[in-house]
């Protein structure tokens, strides 16, 4: 039997958030084989559906475990952005090469919407996201279009747009000296930045240009320098690429107060009223991905942020990110350097 998934949704209208993601539905399980070879086929409409939607459901197709899960995303032919070499603050466990746990946080706690990695200098271009096992409860992975929220912000709080575009942002976080499972941002600092010893540490935080300052407990506080706040996709589509919405509603364990953790880049507090506006707009514009077992997501990272509600019962999905290539690059911001 030939291996033909449905391409549910109308491909022509998807500007607003009730779209997202575009769903691709299996009438039946396909194999591996199958399954790969589709994948191949049907390579640049995935690729322009996903450019256009920002995200892509794959479901019912028939995945039933993290190597095919490997499998599968190895057929897109992406190149791998590993773990170990982020600088991503939240403490994951590999189970292949490419493929690993999302967030290990407690299930009450939110992961609030984010571009994943967007407050380091590196980030992944795409994500794939895998439902080993789907909670009992909650558990929804919230989705939202970055370019339509900017055009929200632009319109009910266009003094904060300009402030954002012209002065970017600077990132200020605490990594505790060993991974903290308790927190969604507990990734020791030895762990973030792939050394071992302090010595190390500084090298590796010059390379970067972050500036530094170690605390009595032997945790490390860091600030990047400055980064855009927005930026513009190759065709013109802005998007509001920054860690704002999560830093504002996540960041407030003992280790990082998020009145601290983001400033304007020249050095200027952010208004927590423009934010929680922001926020409010956000969550308007969110599609929340109910999980079924067994379904994939494809995330467009520069398109669109994700997050993770809290859950009852147990909860797996697995996650893998995808490096940039010559087609998926930002154009020029217009944050200025401080
Ligand atoms: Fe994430």
């Amino acid at each position: 039997m030939t291996f033909a998934p449905d391409f549910v949704s109308n491909g022509e209208e998807h500007d607003c958030a009730g779209d997202l993601p575009f769903a691709i539905t299996s009438p039946s399980h396909g194999d591996l084989n199958q399954i790969r070879g589709w994948v191949y086929d049907q390579k640049s409409a995935l690729s322009r559906v996903l450019a256009r939607n920002g995200a892509i459901l794959f479901r019912n197709f028939g995945l039933t475990n993290d190597h095919e899960f490997d499998e599968f995303i190895k057929a897109f032919g992406f190149p791998n952005f590993t773990y170990a070499e982020s600088l991503s603050n939240a403490v994951r466990q590999n189970r292949t090469e490419r493929v690993f746990t999302a967030n290990e946080a407690p299930s009450e706690v939110s992961i609030f919407l984010h571009h994943e990695m967007a407050q380091t200098p590196v980030f992944p271009s795409k994500l794939f996201f895998y439902c080993e096992q789907s909670a009992r409860e909650g558990g929804q992975t919230p989705l939202c279009r970055s370019d339509v929220l900017l055009n929200v912000i632009e319109k009910n709080q266009p003094d904060f747009l300009y402030k954002c575009e012209n002065l970017g942002v600077r990132y200020s976080n605490t990594m505790p000296a060993k991974n903290n499972l308790e927190s969604g941002q507990g990734r020791s600092w030895r762990s973030t930045l792939s050394v071992s010893t302090p010595a190390e540490a500084e090298i590796k935080l010059q390379t970067l240009g972050y500036s530094w300052q170690w605390l009595e407990d032997g945790s490390l506080r860091v600030t990047t320098t400055v980064m855009p706040a927005v930026r513009t996709l190759l065709d013109g589509r802005r998007v509001f690429f920054n860690q704002l919405i999560a830093a504002f509603k996540g960041w407030k364990n003992e280790d990082n107060d998020r009145n601290k953790a983001i400033t304007f880049g020249d050095g200027s507090a952010i208004d927590e009223r423009d934010m929680g506006r922001v926020s409010d707009s956000a969550e308007v514009l969110t599609f929340d991905m109910c999980w079924e077992t067994g379904d994939v997501v494809l995330v467009d990272n520069f398109l669109v942020m994700h997050g993770r509600r809290p859950f009852k019962g147990t909860r797996r999905v697995l996650a893998s990110l995808v490096g940039s290539d010559e087609h998926s690059a930002f154009g020029a911001s217009t944050a200025k350097l401080y």
